[in-house]
């Protein structure tokens, strides 16, 4: 029996050192690593919730980290999946232009590199992105505000505020060139007027897609500029982060009576809070980017890569991240609201009833 035993385990060691034990090989072979920003927003536990299930149903190994919105933290991850010898690096950056270095060492092991949601800048080893497209998202809102203020038909002049997202995330630039390609010919003509005269990227940008800072922008904007009764009739928000701290900003204020309604607020994610707020008419809109399509779409480019083939793209004339045009997927975004959410959130099972419950 002994000898038995010493026998079987020669045999183990003499496959595993010849590499013919193919499950210990298959481990390294087929790891990915999934690199997030963060765990605080709703949307990116979904997406790395979906790119685990949806790449272990293909029989890949997943090492899926999330950097609490902290560069050096995501540069340290990425390293270690460097290390692990991931085959593959699917990343949502926390800033798209701090990861120059880690992808060139990423490129020098021969490992790919997919951009998720957020275009990386400023390299060359970008091999792919899929996201969804960015510009349209911006155009969906713009869109959503004229129809609601009827800006077509009506003389106006409406009261509109206007904030973007963090300037270190290259979205930010696109949702807000998407939305300002509607509404800006309307601050023209002078059909919709922006009491605080703050149109600038720079003055309107929320660093880190931050609540909080959107809440404290949006009490120094009715401190200064509607405290005297002004109507506010639209806030553009870019997103769901920055939608939550504006709604709570304007309810302390006393909006959302009869005399006080709360203005057109757009959103981004669909976030459950988010719909929630819209259930209670307290924001508009919020743009609806399905995170289960974006994740088989990557899942499908990681396929691609591994057989050593050209991932599937639709886009290689928009994204220029300094360096390159980066071959792209670009999903189609759509917008939810309280007359569609039922249909587009609950009937598709993104989300179930007991979710959006208050
Ligand atoms: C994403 C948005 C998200 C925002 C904040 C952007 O890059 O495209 O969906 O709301 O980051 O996390």
């Amino acid at each position: 029996m002994k000898k038995c035993l010493i026998l079987l385990m020669v045999v183990l060691l003499a496959l595993s050192l010849t590499g013919c034990f193919g499950w210990f090989q298959k481990k390294d072979e087929n790891l990915i690593g999934v690199a997030m920003p963060t765990q605080s927003l709703q949307r990116w536990n979904q997406d790395g919730a979906n790119m685990k299930a949806k790449l272990e149903e293909k029989g890949y190994k997943v090492d899926l980290q999330y950097a609490n919105n902290d560069v050096n933290t995501q540069i340290q991850q990425l390293e270690n999946m460097i290390t692990k010898k991931c085959k593959v690096l699917v990343i949502a950056s926390i800033d798209g232009s701090a990861l120059t270095e880690v992808l060139r060492k990423a490129a020098e092991n021969n490992i790919k590199v997919i951009a998720y949601d957020r275009l990386i800048m400023n390299s060359e080893h970008v091999d792919y992105y899929a996201t969804f497209d960015n510009f349209q998202v911006g155009v969906i809102q713009g869109k959503y505000i004229e129809e609601k203020l009827g800006l077509k038909t009506n003389a106006g002049p409406f009261n509109i505020e206007l904030f973007a997202g963090s300037p270190d995330d290259n979205n930010a630039y696109f949702f807000n060139g998407g939305a300002m390609s509607i509404l800006q010919p309307y601050i023209d003509e002078g059909k919709l007027i922006v009491p605080s005269k703050q149109t600038e990227f720079t003055t309107i940008a929320i660093h880190g897609w931050d609540s909080a800072d959107a809440q404290a922008r949006m009490d120094n904007l009715i401190t200064a500029h509607y405290a005297g009764g002004r109507k506010l009739d639209a806030v553009l928000s870019p997103n769901d982060s920055l939608a939550i701290g504006i709604v709570t900003s304007l309810k302390n204020a006393g909006y959302g009576t009869a005399d006080k309604p709360f203005p057109v607020i757009t959103g981004q994610d669909c976030d459950k809070a988010n719909v929630i707020a819209m259930i209670n008419g307290e924001q508009s809109m919020s743009i609806f980017k399905d995170t289960r399509t974006l994740a088989a779409q990557v899942v499908d480019m990681v396929e691609a890569i591994m057989k050593g083939e050209e991932a599937p793209v639709n886009d290689t004339k928009t994204y220029n991240n300094g360096v390159k045009y980066v071959p792209s997927f670009l999903c189609e975004p759509v917008y939810a609201d309280v007359n569609n959410y039922k249909e587009l959130l609950i009937d598709s099972g993104y989300y179930t009833e007991a979710d959006l419950q208050q």
